[in-house]
């Protein structure tokens, strides 16, 4: 669905992608590990088509979009759902007006028919009816975060999503809930996801392929086996906080 090929990216004459390839296949789900600045955001933008590379090719959908013009940009753009870091939401409009953004731009549904969908996304999302008319600064973190998927899904079932941090700043609870959604949009919508994420744990938790970028290069690309074992010393380096808590975790009460 989704395939990079020596990609080399700069803005300006900085460097920010070098010799990027990988590739995500029907209902697979991806996750993006690596320090703030490694260039995790920028890989996003190219898959949207939002910045060219310089050299190297982009596929969506076995389609050469690498030097697609604006206006095929935009259908293929129809096919992916994006949730960017941060999770923003328009703030001046309603939480149904935000779900329905995309369907009151790109189709003809009548105002009561976005209206209609808008209530099913909440459904889907697990929030109340009840929050179609609130502004998003009314919601928590964690509610924000719900509507920014069904902002991103409600472009016409849409067959990648990208996430950007989605978790990120979200206490374990609101976590858990946006990690299952990631989950059930994947199971039950297959579709190919990449999620970019900071968080570890929450990584394994929806995904089984891995890329670890350091300083725009792909240091590491393989199944949560292959991340554990994995000698790269960044790699390595990255882990261990993760590692040396799943050492510290007690295994409850000992008699
Ligand atoms: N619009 C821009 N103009 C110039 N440089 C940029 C621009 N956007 C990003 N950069 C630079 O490109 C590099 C990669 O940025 P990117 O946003 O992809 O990193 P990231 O891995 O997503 O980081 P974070 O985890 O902090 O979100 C950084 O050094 C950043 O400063
Ligand atoms: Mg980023």
């Amino acid at each position: 669905m989704i395939r990079l090929e020596n990609i080399n990216f700069a803005y300006r004459d900085e460097p920010v992608l070098q010799d990027v390839s990988f590739s995500v296949g029907p209902g697979e789900t991806k996750v993006i590990l690596g320090s703030s600045g490694s260039g995790k955001s920028t890989i996003l933008k190219i898959i949207l088509g939002l910045v060219r590379p310089q050299s190297g090719r982009v596929f969506i959908a076995g389609k050469d979009v690498t030097n697609a013009r604006e206006g095929q940009l935009q259908k293929v753009r129809r096919k992916m759902g994006m949730v960017f870091q941060g999770g923003a939401l328009f703030d001046s409009m309603t939480v149904g007006e935000n779900i329905g953004y995309y369907l009151l731009e790109h189709t003809n549904r009548s105002l009561a028919g976005i209206e209609q969908a808008a209530r099913e996304i909440l459904d889907y999302l697990g929030l109340s009816q009840g929050l179609l008319d609130v502004l998003p600064d009314e919601l928590s973190g964690g509610m924000q975060r719900r509507v920014a998927i069904g902002r991103a899904v409600a472009a016409e079932n849409p067959q990648i999503m990208l996430y950007d941090e989605p978790t990120t700043g979200l206490d374990p609870i609101s976590t858990l809930t946006i990690t299952k959604l990631i989950n059930k949009l994947r199971v039950e919508k297959g579709v190919s996801t990449i999620v970019v994420t900071h968080q570890i744990t929450e990584a394994f938790e929806m995904a089984d392929q891995f890329i670890v970028l350091h300083d725009g290069r792909i240091v590491f690309d393989g199944d949560t086996d292959g991340l554990l074992r994995c000698r790269q010393e960044y790699v390595r380096e990255f882990l261990q906080p993760y590692l040396a808590s799943v050492k510290s975790i007690p295994v409850g009460p000992t008699e």
